[in-house]
């Protein structure tokens, strides 16, 4: 039987469910990425499990993957630091620029992803998650293309760069391949090549192993991986 409590808030629901506030409560899919994706990168933890180093997530938005890792970590007793680097606000000026300059990208569907987003909301987030271990997330408001992974972290055992342009993806690889660990892995989301805004991490995960002969492995269609 339904409390007086359970009672109202049903009649409630009920109310807003004839209204278009339905999408608010009624639960939807909260995943950039496929259940594939999570998958393969909770298998990279567990790998991962004994390569010294920080976990890192270029690339957090509202943090439903750093969420997704991290009760995984707690269930699968992993345990170091998991950092987490966005703008928090969309892409840069300056990366915008260079899709549009250079790669005929649509400033104006650039200029609006991601925008609704704050840092205090993300650190609320986990903060609200604390029962699964997230004391271990730190989160950075920065442009990848300007932070210094050298003063947080001596080495990184798994990094998720998940920044969708050319320029940021290309730093990060820049950034953090010197920083990884024997063993350690690198996942670049949307190398895919045919993908209209997106292409442009393909593009800079292709110039990063070419440059340096390492081997091109994407994998679940669109994942970059490169393995020390
Ligand atoms: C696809 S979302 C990340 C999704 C997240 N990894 C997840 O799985 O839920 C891309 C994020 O990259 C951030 N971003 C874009 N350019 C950036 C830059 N130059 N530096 C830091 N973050 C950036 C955006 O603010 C956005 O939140």
């Amino acid at each position: 039987m339904k409390s007086f409590r359970d009672s109202v808030v049903y009649s409630f629901k009920s109310l807003l469910f004839r209204t278009g506030f339905k999408r608010h409560f009624l639960h939807t899919y909260p995943y950039n990425f496929f259940p594939s994706h999570l998958a393969f990168f909770c298998e990279c933890l567990d790998k991962t499990q004994n390569v010294p180093g920080s976990i890192v997530e270029v690339g957090c938005s509202l943090g439903q993957t750093t969420i997704y890792l991290n009760t995984h970590m707690h269930f699968n007793g992993i345990e170091k630091p998991y950092i987490c680097i966005d703008t928090f606000s969309g892409f840069t000026r300056e990366d915008i620029s260079y899709e549009v300059d250079n790669r005929q990208k649509d400033k104006k569907e650039l200029d609006a992803a991601f925008t609704i987003n704050s840092k205090k909301w993300f650190d609320e987030t986990i903060r609200s998650h604390e029962q699964y271990g997230t004391k271990r997330v730190t989160s950075y408001e920065a442009d990848v293309n300007k932070f210094d992974f050298k003063n947080i972290t001596p080495s990184i055992s798994f990094a998720l760069i998940d920044v969708d342009l050319y320029l940021p993806v290309k730093s990060g690889l820049e950034k953090i391949y010197p920083l990884m660990s024997k063993g350690g892995i690198i996942v670049v989301d949307d190398c895919n090549r045919d993908h209209k805004l997106w292409d442009g991490a393909y593009k800079a995960y292709m110039e990063f192993i070419q440059a340096r002969n390492l081997p091109e492995k994407i994998i679940l269609g669109k994942l970059g991986i490169i393995e020390m």
